[in-house]
């Protein structure tokens, strides 16, 4: 069903609020003062889902937004904005979903060193013989014949894997930003493994020495902002800490961290990841590293440390760990998010049951052009 709205209100995580018959209707891909015609996509008791048909009347903020996939491709919610009124309005998300835990923050925000093909990690879908993202609410694959955000050594890959012979599988890829390299798995059985004729690692190097990554483990997509991170990081911490991290991956954070700190202990589910953090600390001559495949879900005993960083999926901290870090005896928590909503609320928890004070909040865009935020909380107590 068709409906026409004013959107009032832009709401975390990003999408456009108006009313339609007295129901929040929330419309992704809109800016205040946009009229739109949308289209329901689930109705529920209290509020309305919809998908952006029509802009009948722009707001004063919409601008034509520069590619020409936008409206159907999943990836860029907000490029009807100009980059400025993007980081305004990411910051006042952050700001907000804080708020709405009734905790009373100002973040900061840093803005990415570079807005237009920073993206040096991505998922590509190649289905029924296009290659590209999958579309917005839709299992539908865009074709990404022009991309403003992809790396460029990555966006010429992509017809060479289109004609690869295969289909309907997803292609994982990784840019180094040091130096070009790029490595590409692809899904078999639902499993990721090297794409044969390509290296399936990178050397990456976000100013903290070179560290090995790998195109089948987790990487983070923005290399600039990354970099950012790793300084605020490595700031952070002195020669007095030791420090357990958790979810440290293939260690991104953990040479930054442990260049300074007196120790390091690093956790994570994967064992490849742990196999390259190993490889990482060994070939930066990080000798007071150690490095653990653990599930952190489960029950696992966090070692005596002062500091404790972490970098939980979208879902947050579990409660598992959650409890581990209250009830240690850690006095810093660096905590880094790529889901305010999920930091808000372990925010809280780690406020309320576990006395820890929220020292500050900083908003890093990762993601250029989308609603997504990465941010970095310090906590004491
Ligand atoms: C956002 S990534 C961060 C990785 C690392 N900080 C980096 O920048 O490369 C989250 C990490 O959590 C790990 N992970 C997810 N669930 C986990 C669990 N239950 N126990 C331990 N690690 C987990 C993933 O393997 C992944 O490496």
């Amino acid at each position: 069903m068709k409906i026409q709205l004013e959107i009032e209100k832009i709401v975390p995580p990003g999408d456009g609020l108006g009313y339609f018959n007295n129901k929040a209707v929330f419309v992704p891909c809109t800016t205040v003062g946009d009229v739109v015609e949308a289209i329901i996509v689930k109705e529920k008791k209290k509020h309305i889902l919809a998908s952006l048909k029509e802009v009948v009347s722009p707001g004063k903020d919409r601008i034509q937004a520069p590619c020409p996939h936008y409206r159907e491709c999943g990836g860029c919610s907000m490029m009807h904005l100009t980059y400025t009124n993007q980081v305004k309005l990411k910051l006042k998300l952050l700001t907000e979903v804080f708020t709405n835990h009734g905790l009373d923050i100002t973040p900061d925000f840093i803005h990415s060193p570079r807005t237009e093909h920073y993206r040096h990690r991505t998922t590509v879908k190649l289905k029924n013989g296009i290659i590209g993202f999958s579309a917005r609410q839709s299992h539908h694959v865009v074709p990404i014949d022009e991309c403003l955000i992809l790396s460029k050594g990555i966006k010429n890959q992509l017809i060479g894997l289109k004609n690869l012979g295969r289909n309907n599988c997803e292609f994982s890829l990784l840019e180094s930003s040091d130096n070009g390299e790029i490595a590409v798995c692809v899904t078999e059985k639902n499993r990721l493994v090297p794409l044969p004729g390509h290296s399936e690692r990178v050397a990456e190097n976000y100013g903290f020495g070179s560290i090995v990554l790998r195109s089948d483990g987790f990487a983070q997509a923005n290399p600039f902002i990354t970099s950012a991170i790793c300084r605020a990081l490595e700031k952070k911490v002195s020669a007095d800490d030791n420090i357990c991290e958790l979810y440290c991956g293939a260690g991104t954070f953990s040479l930054p961290l442990a260049i300074k700190a007196a120790t390091l202990e690093g956790f994570d589910l994967s064992k490849r990841s742990i196999r390259s953090a190993i490889e990482n600390a060994k070939q930066n001559n990080l000798a007071n590293t150690r490095f653990n495949v653990t599930n952190l879900e489960k029950g696992f005993k966090l070692p005596q440390c002062n500091t404790v960083m972490v970098d939980p999926p979208r879902k947050g901290l579990g409660s598992v760990p959650l409890k581990r870090i209250g009830t240690s005896r850690a006095s810093k928590l660096l905590y880094v998010s790529c889901n305010p909503a999920s930091l808000a609320r372990d925010a809280k928890s780690l406020m309320e049951t576990y006395r820890f004070n929220l020292l500050s909040v900083t908003g890093y865009d990762m993601y250029c052009h989308s609603h997504h935020t990465e941010a970095l909380a310090v906590f004491s107590r």
